[in-house]
């Protein structure tokens, strides 16, 4: 119902035309000078019909108010005389129209009608630019969000197409070093089956090359495994239990460095779908790495939960600490700052988890020790050969 403010300082008029209005279907307000006048909020009102004659200021210095309010409102002017005089500046005032008195109901009726149509469609077509606006601004702002995407997503294929590079240059290299190697292991062990015409020191040397080899072994099956597409094999699993394992295992290295272990193993954990074996094979990488950075003791935390439909594990070290500078760094293949690291534990954690789909990440600061964190998805598709 559109609502018309009617202004008339004779009480006859703002009865009997307000009447007519009502009945006309509008809501009506009225005034009889601009003080009262005034008190109605512009916002509210959708015409307004002012006689231009009021006691006190005028109905053009209303009009004028109303035109000056942030929002349009149609102003019909009453004329009381039918002087032509005033209507120039009826108009240089901005009013929408005019009516004369006496008034006619039908006049004003059909005055008010077209003001309120003229309202509505000017109402209308600010809320359409309003929202057309409002489209171009999401519209700006998506493109925004996607660019930005693009961009992350480009950078990641950039560091991932030069990690998958650099996995094929050491597996090729390993490659070709694997078969000397198998020889090599060959002859020493045939030299060793000599071993009664050695002397003791000879016989240690011997010793010492197949260790050697062996070693050397082992680096080349770590850098081919790597860079080995690996495919998952997804399975109902235990992460307690691995944890567990893994720490046995590593018993000797907690026991040289002095750490002491404290495990808080949540029992919802327990029950999950993940690949065992890269698994083992990534918190192994994560567990060494923190004894190792307590050369001269310190506390390892291990903590599983299960948060609705993730698996976290957390691994807590009071040892050295990572920079912000190294942070940046540690995930590279081949990148290490120990003697005898190959610098392939970190980038094998982080390709592991987020094969599986999670993500791995590092809260670490110098001197105040690091925690690793790995969140995976806990309910998975289980590989169809499984069991
Ligand atoms: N928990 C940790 N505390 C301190 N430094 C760490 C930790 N984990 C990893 N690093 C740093 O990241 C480097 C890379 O780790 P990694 O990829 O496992 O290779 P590696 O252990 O063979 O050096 C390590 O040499 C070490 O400097
Ligand atoms: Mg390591």
């Amino acid at each position: 119902m559109p609502t018309v403010l009617l202004v008339d300082d004779e009480p006859s008029i703002r009865l009997t035309m307000g009447e007519f209005l009502k009945r006309a279907g509008y809501s009506v307000l009225t005034a009889a000078d601009y003080n009262s006048a005034v008190v109605h909020n512009v916002e509210n009102l959708d015409v307004a019909v002012i006689d231009i004659n009021l006691p006190g200021k005028n109905g053009i210095q209303l009009l004028q108010n109303i035109r000056d309010a942030e929002v349009y409102v149609p102003v019909i002017m009453i004329t009381g005389e039918p002087s032509l005089s005033v209507i120039p500046e009826i108009v240089r005032s901005g009013a929408y129209d005019f009516i004369a008195k006496p008034i006619v109901k039908d006049v004003l009726l059909n005055a008010v009608g077209r003001a309120a149509e003229k309202k509505r469609l000017i109402d209308e077509k600010r809320r359409l630019e309003e929202e057309v606006r409002r489209h171009a601004e999401e519209l700006e702002m998506r493109v925004a969000e996607r660019t930005a995407e693009l961009v992350e997503t480009h950078k990641k294929l950039v560091t991932q197409e030069r990690i998958n590079a650099l996995g094929r240059a050491a597996a090729q290299v390993a490659h070709e070093v694997k078969n000397p190697l198998a020889g090599l292991l060959l002859y020493s062990l045939h030299l060793k089956s000599k071993a009664a015409n050695f002397s003791e020191s000879e016989t240690h040397l011997v010793d010492k090359i197949v260790d050697t080899i062996n070693h050397l072994n082992r680096r080349v099956e770590q850098i081919l495994g790597f860079a080995r597409p690996f495919n998952l094999k997804l399975t109902r699993a235990n992460i307690n239990q691995v944890v567990n394992d893994v720490l046995e295992l590593l018993q000797p290295q907690l026991t040289a460095n002095k750490v002491e272990v404290r495990l808080s193993l949540n029992q919802h954990a327990s029950d999950a779908i993940f690949d065992d074996a890269s698994m083992r094979g990534t918190l192994m990488n994560l567990i060494l790495n923190a004894i190792e950075a307590m050369p001269d003791g310190g506390t390892l935390s291990v903590t599983t939960d299960r948060v609705s439909d993730a698996l976290r594990v957390e691994v807590v070290d009071t040892g050295r600490g990572i920079g912000a500078e190294e942070a940046k760094k540690i995930f590279e293949p081949f990148y290490t700052t120990k003697t005898h690291g190959l610098g392939l534990g970190m980038p094998y954690a982080r390709k592991m988890i987020e094969q599986h789909g999670g993500t791995i990440s590092l809260s670490s600061g110098l001197g105040e020790g690091t925690t690793v964190s790995i969140v995976v998805p806990a309910v998975q598709k289980e590989a169809d050969n499984a069991r």
